[in-house]
Formats: C-alpha cells, sequence, structure tokens
C-alpha cells in the first residue's frame, strides 16, 4: 500500500492544493465513467486517461507530478473492476489485472470539470482598445510589481488584457530590467544580445555605426520587432534611463483592434493582409535570419494573431504577381489605419519607465526628435509562455490565497 492509499487526502497531478469539491455519484461504463457533482456538474473520463493519472503505480510520479506511462503499455486488460467514493467524497477505483487501487481528489477533478485545466484560464480575456477608450497606458509601480505578488499579477493581468503596462519609478539602472525578468521568466536573447541598447542621439542619424532603425534620429513609424523569426519575442520591455532629447514621443497602436477595424470596414485588406506573404530579412554580417509570413499572421492558432510589421526589414514580396499591387494597397491602408490618432496612443516615456507591450499584438513606434539631446533605453524580451505561466500561477495563488510554490 502506498503512502497515497493511507493519506487522508489524496495527492494530485500536480503541486495546487485542492479544497474538496464532494462528488455526488459516479456512473461507469464500459470505456469509463461520468462523475456527478451536486450542482450537475459532470465530467467524463475515460479509463485509460484514469489509469495514467493514477498517483504512483507507473501513474503519476510523486515526486516530479509527471506521466510514468507510456502509451505502448496500455492494454485493453486495464479494466476498472470496481469504483466507488470514499467517506469524503473522492473518487476511488479497483484496478484490474494488478489490484491497484487509486484515489482522486474531488477538488482536482472538479477543477476539470470547470475547465480551470485549459491554457486560457487563469488569464484574462484580451480587452481590445482604441486612443479614446485606453487615453494612457496602465501604470504599475515598480518597487510594489519586485516585491508584492499582487502587484506583480496586476501587472502581468494588464499586459495580458491590454497587451501594455508601463512599470514606472524603477532605478535608472542599467541592467535593471534583468531584475524585473527575474520575477516574470527566463529572456529571450538575439542577433541583438539578450539585453539591448537603444541610444538615440540625433547626431546619430544616418550614421554607418549602428545596425538598426532604432539607434537613429529617425521617426520609427508603428512596428512590431523581429518579424524575421518564426516566432516572434512575446513581449517587450523598455527601460527609459535617459530621455533628454526633443521630441522622441513613445507610440502604441493596438493591432487586435486594428484587426476588428479592418474586418468591419476594409473585409478585402483583411484578407489580403492575412493571406499574402512576405519575405522578413534580418541582413548583417555572420547573420541570416528570413522568415516568410502574412502581415497579420495566424500562426495556425485561436487568439489574437501575431503582427508581422517591421518595414525596415520587410525585404520581398512572396506572392503570385498580380496580388502585389493589392497587397502594397492594403499595406499602406493598414499603416495609416496604424498612425491614426483615433488608434494611436502618444506619450513621453520619462527616466524609470519601463514601457512593456505585448510585441506580437501592439505596434509601438517612435516620433522623430525635434531637437538635440541624448535618449538611452534599454530593451528585452519575454516570451509569451513565460509571461503566461507567471500570471497563472500568480493569479491561482490570489484566488486561492495560496502561495506561489
Ligand atoms: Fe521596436
Amino acid at each position: 500500500m502506498s503512502d497515497d492509499e493511507t493519506a487522508a487526502v489524496p495527492l494530485t497531478p500536480d503541486f495546487y492544493q485542492y479544497l474538496a469539491a464532494p462528488i455526488d455519484r459516479v456512473e461507469q461504463d464500459a470505456q469509463g465513467l461520468w462523475i456527478f457533482w451536486p450542482d450537475a456538474l459532470r465530467l467524463r473520463c475515460h479509463r485509460f486517461w484514469l489509469r495514467e493519472n493514477t498517483m504512483g503505480h507507473g501513474g503519476i510520479d510523486p515526486a516530479t507530478r509527471e506521466g510514468l506511462m507510456d502509451p505502448a503499455e496500455l492494454s485493453d486488460a486495464m479494466q476498472m473492476t470496481s469504483c466507488d467514493l470514499t467517506e469524503a467524497g473522492d473518487l476511488q477505483i479497483l484496478w484490474a489485472p494488478d489490484g491497484v487501487r487509486s484515489r482522486y481528489h474531488s477538488g482536482w477533478l472538479r477543477h476539470i470539470a470547470e475547465g480551470q485545466h485549459r491554457p486560457q484560464s487563469w488569464v484574462p480575456e484580451p480587452l481590445l482598445w482604441t486612443a479614446a477608450s485606453l487615453p494612457q497606458p496602465p501604470r504599475r509601480n515598480a518597487r510594489a510589481v519586485l516585491n508584492d505578488n499582487r502587484a506583480l499579477s496586476d501587472m502581468l493581468n494588464d499586459l495580458l488584457a491590454r497587451g501594455v503596462c508601463v512599470v514606472e519609478q524603477a532605478p535608472c539602472e542599467p541592467g535593471f530590467l534583468n531584475r524585473l525578468a527575474a520575477r516574470i521568466g527566463p529572456v529571450r536573447d538575439s542577433n541583438f544580445g539578450p539585453l539591448w541598447d537603444v541610444k538615440a542621439d540625433v547626431k546619430l542619424a544616418g550614421d554607418a555605426k549602428t545596425n538598426t532603425t532604432a539607434n537613429t534620429g529617425f521617426r520609427l513609424g508603428p512596428h512590431t520587432d523581429l518579424p524575421t523569426r518564426e516566432i516572434p519575442p512575446g513581449f517587450q520591455f523598455l527601460h527609459c534611463l535617459i530621455n533628454e532629447a526633443d521630441g522622441g514621443e513613445s507610440t502604441l497602436t493596438d493591432g487586435a483592434a486594428l484587426i476588428e477595424e479592418l474586418k468591419t470596414t476594409r473585409p478585402d485588406d483583411y484578407e489580403i493582409l492575412s493571406t499574402r506573404r512576405w519575405i522578413f530579412f534580418n541582413r548583417g554580417p555572420g547573420i541570416d535570419h528570413r522568415f516568410s509570413a502574412p502581415i497579420i499572421d495566424l500562426l495556425g492558432g485561436e487568439g489574437v494573431p501575431t503582427i508581422r510589421a517591421f518595414y525596415p526589414v520587410r525585404a520581398f514580396p512572396d506572392m503570385a504577381d498580380e496580388d502585389v499591387g493589392p497587397a502594397y494597397a492594403a499595406l499602406r491602408r493598414f499603416y495609416q489605419l496604424a498612425d491614426d490618432p483615433r488608434f494611436e496612443l502618444t506619450f513621453r516615456l520619462g527616466p524609470g519607465d519601463i514601457m512593456c507591450f505585448d510585441n506580437r499584438r501592439i505596434l509601438h513606434g517612435r516620433k522623430a526628435f525635434s531637437g538635440s539631446g541624448q535618449r538611452h533605453l534599454q530593451g528585452i524580451y519575454i516570451d509569451r509562455d513565460e509571461v503566461l505561466s507567471t500570471a497563472r500561477a500568480v493569479n491561482r495563488a490570489r484566488a486561492t490565497l495560496t502561495d506561489v510554490a
């Protein structure tokens, strides 16, 4: 008999703690069973899934909480000899042919019935915005985000719902972004390095030493970074260390709102932008990143599409010749819309501000500089998986009043 079989509360296949949700009854059939709760919520479970999720006995490893069962080991002989409920209302199954007895925590089963195991659970839905509905990005205090999981949860929820948040009053120390990243997840490296500088000095405009338009005094129209990658970086964090330059205001546009506008008012443009491909190309000595994809890239998934919109690296049309003219026309209108004051926020980043945004949804830009002066930002990328993982953990801990493991 394993420890789990004698424990008052069954272990679960994860590290969360569950409140009891006593099961009302179960109905067994040849392939599995139905679980019913008193409020009529129910859950269908296949017998193989139940056997895989047995704690121990070749099912879930109690140490790692990962599954140990190679699907090749699944056998038609694995049958439920009996299934019933414990006094606490947990599910209990006796298995043939090996006589294993499994218990399944009622609260763990209930969280599946409620859909809390799905990727979109514990994170907010995207909330589309325009300049009218979001005149300024939400702001959160840097010290609070570093020290308090509630503040971190608020900030990550801003990022996932609105796609943008300014973390303010951060120390103007180079490398501070690594401390912020330590709260969220691993930094994503690129050919610009894990932590990169954006130094705009009007005197630099046209200087051949820089390898990106970002490091010049030119205007940078609304764009997203690194469309040259199969999956562009999920989130971008730009820390303002110095901003003494005249002009150079930051801009943000919600690409998800642009897509909705296009679908409503310009469905032909949406069709072209989401199906016709361009080849994006990072040029540099020893560097040859390329990817071919539409400007509005569904990436084969659900949710907000990825906007590939960095015109400095959009190199070649990858479509039938007769589509190129209409694709340019749609592109022109798309960029005009992205720069339209109805959709575009304009604000000035001050020293200590960290502009955080969804790099695959939000288009960011910079107005031209109107006078002399220094502006120094540092940036990092963190992928969407990391932001989502931490958001789920802190949101779930907050909702259930437990600490994050
Ligand atoms: Fe950028």
